[in-house]
């Protein structure tokens, strides 16, 4: 199998890329380059087909996205173009040149309200980022009408940098031991990105069976957590206080955060044959990504 992976410098693009590693695979990203990537600006339509006329892939897999708040709030447009835009372009870009392509979407686009969400349950996102990833859904499914459409709740795994997650951005202020108040309403599903990138593997091998995966397909870790369980579990796990970490409401109380978006993943566990012994559990991986951010007094390895 030949597969493009676009966004491979990203957190779930990097494991894709090593999910795909019995294929002769090519990532493509834009300013973290090297490790045999190439650089495609996805926003431009030359550049995707120049580089899909090149590798003329079986499968495409799309991970740019732009999911950081802090640039939907400061440039709207930007975040547009990364997660509508570059959706579409690569999009035709997949279905002009013959490949399946696999679009990953976010369970940002229900609205939280009513959890259990099967994949045809009605969408209705309260932020930005959740309208931007159903357009999104929408253009993908208009312009390939056979391409898998995967939905993923919140995700940790291997970080660059401690911005980079969720997790890591937590247990920074654990252990920065400064006041501050993480919500404790807000539930999550932190799903392992190593975990989701196989799902990608073998959602991919599922598409060139011919296999149809339905509209949409949910994959997702059981154990929730709100963030303020997440700072409480990691100062268990390490010995480190989080008496100043208070559990307040800011996620919920601004309106503009789903409160509850479980997914019903039963159909794409089914339609794979997912293993049990491959599922993750948060409460046994979260350890192991969070240590390399502590100073190193909390590391067991330091
Ligand atoms: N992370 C999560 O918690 C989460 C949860 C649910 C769904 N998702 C979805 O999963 C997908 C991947 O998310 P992620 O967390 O891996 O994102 P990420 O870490 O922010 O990575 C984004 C990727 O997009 C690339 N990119 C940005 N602008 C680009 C452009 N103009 N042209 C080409 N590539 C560009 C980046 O490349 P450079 O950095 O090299 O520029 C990077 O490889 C997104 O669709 C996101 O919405 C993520």
């Amino acid at each position: 199998m030949r597969a493009a992976v676009f966004g491979a410098s990203g957190l779930l693009g990097r494991s894709v890329m090593r999910a795909f590693n019995d294929c002769d695979v090519t990532g493509t990203s834009l300013r973290r380059t090297g490790q045999g990537s190439v650089t495609v600006d996805a926003t431009s339509s030359d550049e995707i087909q120049r580089v899909l006329d090149r590798l003329r892939p079986d499968v495409v897999v799309n991970c740019v996205g732009e999911r950081r708040p802090e640039v939907w709030a400061t440039a709207p447009a930007r975040a547009h173009e990364l997660n509508v835009d570059a959706a579409r372009l690569i999009a035709a870009g997949a279905r002009q040149h013959g490949a399946r392509l696999l679009h990953i979407s976010s369970d940002y686009v229900f609205d939280g309200r009513n959890p259990v969400y099967r994949t045809d349950a009605p969408r209705n996102p309260v932020n930005a980022y959740g309208r931007w990833k159903l357009l999104a859904e929408d253009v993908v499914r208009s312009v390939c009408p056979d391409a898998a459409i995967l939905r993923l709740p919140v995700l940790y795994g291997p970080a660059q940098y401690a911005a980079e997650t969720n997790l890591t951005q937590i247990a920074r202020l654990v252990s920065a031991g400064v006041d501050a108040e993480l919500d404790d309403v807000c539930v999550r599903y932190p799903t392992h990105a190593d975990e989701a990138a196989e799902v990608c593997r073998w959602i991919a091998a599922a598409q060139l069976r011919g296999q149809c995966l339905g509209s949409a397909c949910h994959w997702s870790a059981e154990q929730g957590f709100t963030k303020y369980r997440m700072a409480v579990m990691i100062g268990h796990r390490f010995g480190l206080s989080t008496e100043h970490i208070r559990a307040g409401e800011a996620d919920a109380a601004a309106g503009d955060r789903p409160v509850d978006c479980r997914l019903d993943c039963r159909d794409l566990r089914a339609a794979l044959g997912w293993p049990a012994h491959r599922y993750r559990t948060f409460s046994d991986e979260f350890p192991q990504m969070v240590e390399p951010w502590l100073p190193s007094s909390r590391r067991v390895s330091g």
